[in-house]
């Protein structure tokens, strides 16, 4: 425990107040908040345990300590926090009331705005979370099929809370084994083997649902192959854009890479940070779940708070900012901007294949390797301790539309420092520099 002379500074103070708050809030919430991505075994001790406010891409904590934020609401904040064009249009629905016993016009509005900016798709239905709607296209699939299986790509990270997808992770418990078969996987980037997970389950595959992408990009013609072997086999193709819809493109990472999936997934970054997602795609098949139908219906998305009306219009606004604004070039630039003076200060350092910046400009996030090159969650949290000390704080590099030059030259000057003591870390272990426990992985058996 000597970080006091091994590293540059303490950082941002935390108050024994804000401690309280922590063992309070693990008193009353199980894991200590509503998110897992955002626990505290997900950030170094140093990390603030709250935060209040925000503005832009700066937050501040419950002692007033301020940083620069990356990963912003977990992708879903991408203009910026309290971003004032959405912000206002919220607080205008907000003064009309938000949930009346018949549907608001807002919704056709919202839904106008969105197939606008996704063209594959021709009807489209919102709720509130991405897993209700990517757990809505698995149904879809099924019921269209009369199938029951579900292949999903293996190597990305995570498709819903729902149990045909929990059930195939690191933490199945409380779900059954007859939930948990009916789930197979498929290798991303790898045509063979989707070709041999359909053959072997020939005729019982409802669905194939993947991101277009995560840190590594399509391989020429995969989409096209995918494509075609869904055809081939009758099986439906659901694209969960819930991380790539209005980050890669206005029309998502469907339109850059040219894909046509029969049913898309939209979540995170349509609203800003408010609660809204979409399930979109082929009109016959969402017609399954409307009034129009004359075969057997799906029981399609109906909740509460699906509609509520402010969270439309921030959708809307937000939507209207991305086609109007150069939102998704600034995403790119300061990305790239970000890219390059961090891996600058990589190589300054010497940590070369030790720390590595992944993924498309607009979607940034780190590598922590260890002295033999394999995934460190000690170096992680090394990295992001120093990083929090110097007022940046973030679980990746994912920039927003807020994200100055200021900010991201601010990033790349204590990216560096952090690396100086990286280096160090890896010459006599991370123990030395740590102040507290190690980050670990989210989806875990244990604690
Ligand atoms: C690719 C992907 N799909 C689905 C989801 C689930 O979205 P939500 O947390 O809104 O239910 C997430 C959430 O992180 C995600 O990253």
């Amino acid at each position: 425990m000597s970080h006091s002379e091994d590293s540059k500074r303490e950082g941002p103070a935390i108050s024994a107040d804000a401690r309280r708050l922590q063992e309070r809030a693990h008193a009353l919430i199980p894991g200590g908040a509503h998110t897992y991505a955002k626990g505290d075994d997900q950030y170094p001790s140093v990390a603030p345990p709250f935060i209040v406010r925000g503005r832009g891409c700066h937050v501040w904590d419950v002692d007033g300590n301020e940083y620069v934020e990356y990963g912003m609401g977990l992708r879903a904040v991408a203009l910026g926090h309290a971003f004032p064009r959405v912000v206002d249009a919220a607080r205008r629905q907000l003064e009309c009331g938000t949930n009346f016993v018949r549907p608001s016009p807002l919704e056709l509005a919202c839904a106008e705005r969105f197939l606008d900016c996704v063209r594959t798709a021709e009807m489209v239905k919102f709720t509130k979370n991405g897993s209700d709607a990517t757990t809505a296209a698995v149904k879809l699939a099924r019921a269209a099929t009369g199938r029951d299986l579900v292949a999903m790509c293996g190597d990305q990270p995570f498709f819903s809370t729902d149990d045909w997808f929990i059930g195939v992770t690191a933490m199945p418990a409380g779900i059954p084994d007859a939930i948990r078969n009916l789930s197979v996987k498929f290798r991303y980037n790898d045509l063979p083997d989707l070709d041999d997970v359909l053959r072997r389950h020939q005729g019982r595959v409802a669905c194939v649902i993947l991101e277009a992408e995560t840190t590594v990009p399509p391989l020429p013609g995969y989409f096209d192959g995918i494509r075609r072997l869904c055809d081939a086999h009758g099986v439906i193709l659901i694209l969960d854009e819930n991380i790539t819809g209005f980050r890669w493109d206005v029309g998502g990472a469907q339109k850059l890479h040219g894909v046509r999936p029969d049913l898309s997934c939209f979540g995170k970054a349509m609203a800003n940070g408010f609660a809204l997602s979409a399930l979109a795609g082929r009109r016959d098949l969402m017609e399954l779940g409307g009034l129009r139908t004359s075969g057997e219906r799906v029981f399609l998305l109906s909740t509460t708070h699906g509609a509520e009306t402010h969270a439309l219009a921030a959708s809307i606004a937000t939507m209207e900012t991305y086609q109007s604004e150069p939102v998704i070039e600034t995403l790119h630039r300061q990305g790239e901007r970000l890219r390059a003076g961090v891996n600058q200060a990589i190589a300054l350092h010497g940590v070369e294949g030790y720390v590595e910046i992944l993924g498309r400009p607009c979607n940034l996030v780190f590598a922590t390797r260890d002295t033999e090159r394999k995934p460190s969650q000690p170096l992680r949290t090394l990295f992001m301790q120093e990083l929090i000390r110097r007022g940046v704080i973030g679980p990746s590099f994912v920039v927003s539309y807020s994200h100055t030059d200021a900010d991201i030259d601010r990033t790349v000057e204590a990216a560096s420092e952090a690396l100086a003591v990286y280096r160090r870390a890896l010459d006599d272990g991370p123990e030395r520099f740590l102040v507290g426990p190690s980050v670990r992985p989210v989806m875990r058996p244990r604690n």
